[in-house]
């Protein structure tokens, strides 16, 4: 029996079969945040000069790049990117996604809109037939957090502030259960809407292009 820790390494291996093939001397890649991540950086690094460089979505992926020689560029000199790769905290069977477990919610989503297509990465815990069981993490302005979390309460959720954390950006997150999102793209723009609201970890406006799924019996790929 694979442990969970075994499963993601298991999916970062896979990612890095999948993208190696289309690497060139100047692709860069978009790279997102969390444990499968780390471990996808680590399988990368060995890679490193088969393509140009990276863009982060965290201080944290940035730490772990630089330190294993990946160059990490501002995305601001970055105008496009084949792919981008990150993990999820849940996934449906449309690839939808709940992300921002790891607080970089409101960084993946910009560098994920700036890249192709979104290759995802997880173990089989994380596929859900309806998302919503894993708190949904919202990124607020603070001084708006009170009343975004009414808003969210009006919406059905339960809204908690993720304690003593604060974003990349600045800002804090609210953690909001309770929740059984069947229509996520309209409940997605419904949020986007209340002001306040930096980002929310819902991506399925746009969701992941690819999912590769590690399970005990191999990695299964979803599209
Ligand atoms: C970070 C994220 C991560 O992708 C998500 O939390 C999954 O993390 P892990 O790979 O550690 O299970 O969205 O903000």
């Amino acid at each position: 029996m694979l442990t969970q820790t075994e499963l993601k390494r298991n999916a970062a291996a896979a990612a890095i079969e999948f993208v190696l093939p289309q690497l060139t001397p100047s692709t860069v890649l978009g790279v997102g945040t969390g444990s499968t991540v780390d471990l996808f950086i680590d399988a990368l690094a060995p890679h490193k000069h088969r393509f140009r460089g990276a863009v982060s979505s965290s201080e944290r992926s940035s730490a772990r790049m630089a330190a294993l020689g990946i160059p990490v560029f501002d995305l601001n000199e970055i105008p496009s990117m084949p792919w981008y790769v990150d993990g999820a905290d849940e996934v449906d069977h449309e690839l939808n996604m709940i992300k921002g477990g790891g607080g970089a919610l409101t960084r993946e989503k910009i560098v994920a809109s700036v890249a192709e297509r979104f290759l995802c990465i997880v173990d089989e815990s994380k596929l859900v037939r309806v998302l919503g069981k894993f708190p949904l993490p919202v990124e607020v302005i603070p001084m708006a957090r009170e009343v975004v979390a009414r808003r969210l309460a009006a919406l059905g959720g339960k809204p908690a502030l993720r304690e003593g954390y604060v974003t990349d950006n600045g800002c804090q997150i609210l953690d909001v259960s309770g929740l059984a999102i069947d229509a996520p793209a309209r409940f997605e723009a419904e949020l986007n809407n209340i002001p306040g609201v930096v980002c929310c970890g819902l991506f399925a406006i746009a969701g992941a292009d690819v999912v590769l799924m590690s399970t005990q019996q191999g990695v299964r790929q979803l599209t």
